[in-house]
Parts: structure tokens; C-alpha cells; sequence
């Protein structure tokens, strides 16, 4: 099978998720809802590892950064100070043809004149801002006075908490307080699979410093941020860095850079990392009327501190990185006969399944016992399949196809009945190479946890 077009390996991927359920559609049974998505079991275990290899990273492997973990919704008043409910919004132009409605920015020019992409049309709207803020109403009365937003970022959590935070962990600048959650936006035209979603989550970390150290701190978190995608597998060479310029910023930064990733339906942002001045503490301050601003004790100087955020999505970070691990190549099957087979070479780290095991034959009572013995000496550590059914050749393609980055199987040596040396040896299997080497069952384990974390 080749990989004629990123069209036709885009379509693959998204029947790979949903078979092996990584992704389904939300509300399948009913026709689905545009723009949101249910992760299987399989997709659950992955974005969890993205989750906690981020935090463990951004929060627990330093000293200079904390967690929260904030309400999905807040007041109104935040909306409004932060500028969201004034103008998070994108252009939108309605195809009186069809009816479709179209970001601005998605609308194609033939021959100098503006044409809906989805029926040719050229009668179109002027461009008008649409808020992507879902609203909703707090409490029992539904009118402007109960109305607020299901957050469209989780940053505003943190600066509103800052003084809190700031008292509590009493830490010095620079210190950054981190946050992991649920984001949702009205998207006008979600696409491109869960890329553009109207529900999602995001890894946002603000970093507090003096407004001196800004700039090079723009740069030294862009430069952290890139190393993160590495360590679970996303070459350097896939990841782009735009320095976003200067018309596109928002009007208090100074500094944005957008990582991207080469998507197969082309280059779009996985994060962003912005210098954000004072800017969003300002606001708070300004319209709530209390202080969220910090004492430097040497200097004596009490000042508002600037902030640099490195902002990123989970959902796209899963997206590419099943994007990034998807392989087809060539593996014999059960009788040595070469067949295409579906990889997904995910960075151990980050694989749902970290290893699975097989007893060669489930009617042979030993093999069974033995291999039950594996799983419960290596499930506390990490997330291990047992699989007992079929040829071994189908059950190693299975797990290939998941992205299970080692197989152990217990056979007849395992048992001594090929002699004491190899007696209690398993054969590991690597998924890339598809080699195998023997192992001691009481090394296995060690030996898995240097590969796997
Ligand atoms: N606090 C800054 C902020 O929210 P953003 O660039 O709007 O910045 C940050 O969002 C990240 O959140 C993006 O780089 C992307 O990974 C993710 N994101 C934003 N909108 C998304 C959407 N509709 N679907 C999936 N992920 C999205």
C-alpha cells in the first residue's frame, strides 16, 4: 500500500483512531455534534501521558513553578476585564447560496472575486465578528445577570489567583504558576479532525518575571518547549518556529513565536508562547480593584510583574503525535510470508500500552500462570496488556498497530523445558526493530522502566 496523498494518510489515521479507539465522534449514535470529540480507551491513556510528561516536566522537575487548578467558570467580570467578551472573535461571512458559514480567513479568491469553498458561490456576507464564548447562566434566573462563559483558555485562572498563589507558595520572580484543563470554543468551522475543536484542553504555563528578563525569557521557554516535543518523539526537523509579526500580535506583546507541526493537511500551530507584558494582571487590577502586584524584598520595589506564556493544546499534541508515529511498512506473518503492516511508532514514553503479554498457548495451564506472574510483576509500573488469544504473529500486529512498544512472550524455554539457562527467560520484543532478545523474568522489569520513562 503507498502513501499516495497526506489526504489519503489523514483518512487512514482517522479510521486507525476510530477502530482501535483512540477517537470517536461525540454523540455517534445520534448523528454527532460538529467539533467535539470522545477519546476511547486507547486515546485516554495517551493524552494522559502527554498530560502528566508535561507536568512532570513544567511542574515537578523545578523549582520555580507550581500548580492550579482552576473552575471552568468564572465570573463574568473576568471575561470582560480580559478583553475576551469585547473581542474574542473571528470573521465570519455567511455563503447565501449555500448557507454555509465561513471563516474569513477560509475563503478562497478566484479571478480577483471572493468564492464560498463549499458550493463556489459568490454571493457572500461583508465579514462581521462572531464570539466564540459559549455562554451560559449561573443559578436559577437566565438574563444578563446570571450570564457568564465557559472559559475559552484557562490562563485567566491564573491570574486572577496570582496574589493567592503568590502568598501561599511564596515564591520569588521569576516563578510561574502552571494549569492543565478544559477550554471551549464556538468554533465557526472546526476541522481538520480534532485540530480545530470547540471543546479541548490546554497545558498553559504563565511565568512571572521582571519586565527586564522578558525577552530572553521568550526565548529560553520557546527553546524548552521545543525540547518537550522531542522527548516524546516529535523530531526537531517536524517542528517550524514563526515569529509571529508584528500586525498579527495582539497589541500588548512583544514577542510571540508559534511552534507548528508539519500536519499532513499542512503546517498548523501546536503552541504558543507569548510575552505578554503586564498586560492581563493590569486588567485584573484595573477592574477589580485589588492589588496583584509583587514586593521585591531586596529592592524594595513593588512593581507589576510581566509574564511570559508558553500555551499549549493537548488535543493537538495527540494529533500529532499519532500523525508523527503512523507507518506502514513490511513484516512476515505467522507462516514467514511478507505482509504490509500498520505501525504506529509512538516514544515509549508516551505509548498507551507499554508492553503486552503473551503466553504462547492459552491451553497450556504453565505458559497461562506464567504469564499472569509477568503482568502483575510489571502493572504497577506501567499500563500492561495481557493477551492470550490467536497465532503470535496476529497478536504482535495488534499491538504494532496500537503502538505497544514491547511484547513479552512466555514459551516452552520460559518453562525449563529446553534446559536450566533458559529457564524463567522471556523473549522481548521490540516494536520498531521487531527483534527480539531473551531476557531474565528478573531483570524485566528494570530493564522496561530505563526504556519506558
Ligand atoms: N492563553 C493563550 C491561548 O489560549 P491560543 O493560541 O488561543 O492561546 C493556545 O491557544 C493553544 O490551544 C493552541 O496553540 C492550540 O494548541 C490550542 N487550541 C486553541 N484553539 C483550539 C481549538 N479550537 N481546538 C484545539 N486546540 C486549540
Amino acid at each position: 500500500m503507498s502513501m499516495s496523498t497526506d489526504a489519503q494518510r489523514m483518512e487512514r489515521i482517522v479510521s486507525l483512531c476510530k477502530r482501535r479507539g483512540f477517537i470517536f465522534q461525540s454523540s455517534e449514535i445520534y448523528g454527532g455534534l460538529n467539533g467535539l470529540w470522545d477519546y476511547g480507551p486507547l486515546g485516554t491513556e495517551l493524552k494522559r501521558n502527554v498530560k502528566d510528561y508535561w507536568w512532570r516536566v513544567m511542574v515537578h522537575e523545578r523549582d520555580d513553578v507550581v500548580g492550579l487548578d482552576g473552575a471552568i467558570l468564572m465570573t463574568r467580570a473576568v471575561w470582560k476585564a480580559s478583553g475576551h467578551e469585547e473581542t474574542f472573535s473571528d470573521p465570519m461571512i455567511d455563503c447565501r447560496t449555500c448557507k454555509a458559514r465561513l471563516r474569513a480567513d477560509q475563503i478562497a479568491e478566484k479571478n480577483g472575486a471572493k468564492q464560498c469553498p463549499n458550493c463556489g458561490g459568490k454571493d457572500l456576507t461583508e465579514p462581521r465578528p462572531f464570539n466564540l464564548m459559549f455562554k451560559t447562566y449561573v443559578g436559577a434566573t437566565e438574563d444578563e445577570s446570571s450570564l457568564t462563559y465557559l472559559r475559552p483558555e484557562t490562563a485567566q485562572a491564573i491570574f486572577v489567583q496570582f496574589k493567592n498563589v503568590l502568598d501561599v507558595s511564596r515564591k520569588k520572580l521569576p516563578f510561574g504558576i502552571a494549569q492543565i484543563g478544559k477550554a471551549f470554543r464556538n468554533e465557526i468551522n472546526p476541522r481538520n479532525f480534532t485540530f480545530r475543536s470547540r471543546e479541548f484542553e490546554q497545558m498553559e504555563l504563565e511565568y512571572f518575571c521582571r519586565p527586564e528578563q522578558g525577552m530572553e525569557l521568550l526565548e529560553y521557554w520557546k527553546e524548552e518547549r521545543l525540547k518537550f516535543y522531542e522527548n516524546i518523539g516529535i523530531g526537531r526537523d517536524k517542528l517550524h518556529v514563526k515569529e509571529v509579526p508584528d500586525s498579527d500580535r495582539a497589541f500588548y506583546s512583544r514577542g510571540t513565536y508559534d511552534i507548528e507541526y508539519e500536519f499532513p493537511f499542512g503546517l498548523q500551530e501546536l503552541e504558543g508562547v507569548a510575552y505578554r507584558t503586564d498586560f492581563d494582571l493590569t486588567q485584573h487590577i484595573k477592574a477589580s480593584g485589588k492589588s496583584l502586584d509583587y514586593f521585591d524584598e531586596e529592592t524594595k520595589e513593588r512593581f507589576v510583574p510581566h509574564v511570559v506564556e508558553p500555551s499549549a493544546g493537548v488535543d493537538r499534541t495527540v494529533l500529532a503525535l499519532i500523525c508523527d508515529a503512523y507507518a506502514e511498512d513490511e513484516a512476515p506473518d505467522d507462516k514467514g510470508k511478507m505482509e504490509t503492516r500498520i505501525v504506529l511508532r509512538f516514544h515509549p514514553r508516551i505509548a498507551p500500552i507499554k508492553v503486552a503479554v503473551f503466553p504462547l498457548l492459552k491451553n497450556k495451564e504453565a505458559l497461562v500462570a506464567k504469564g499472569r506472574e509477568v503482568q502483575r510483576l510489571l502493572r504497577p509500573h506501567m499500563n500492561v496488556f495481557y493477551d492470550e488469544g490467536g497465532a503470535i504473529g496476529r497478536r504482535y500486529r495488534r499491538q504494532d498497530e496500537i503502538g505497544t512498544p514491547f511484547g513479552v512472550t512466555i514459551d516452552f524455554e520460559t518453562l525449563g523445558e529446553k534446559g536450566d539457562v533458559l529457564r524463567d527467560t522471556v523473549t522481548l520484543r521490540d516494536r520498531d526493530s521487531m527483534k527480539q532478545e531473551r531476557v531474565k523474568i528478573s531483570e524485566l522489569l528494570q530493564l522496561l522502566l530505563t526504556r519506558v520513562t
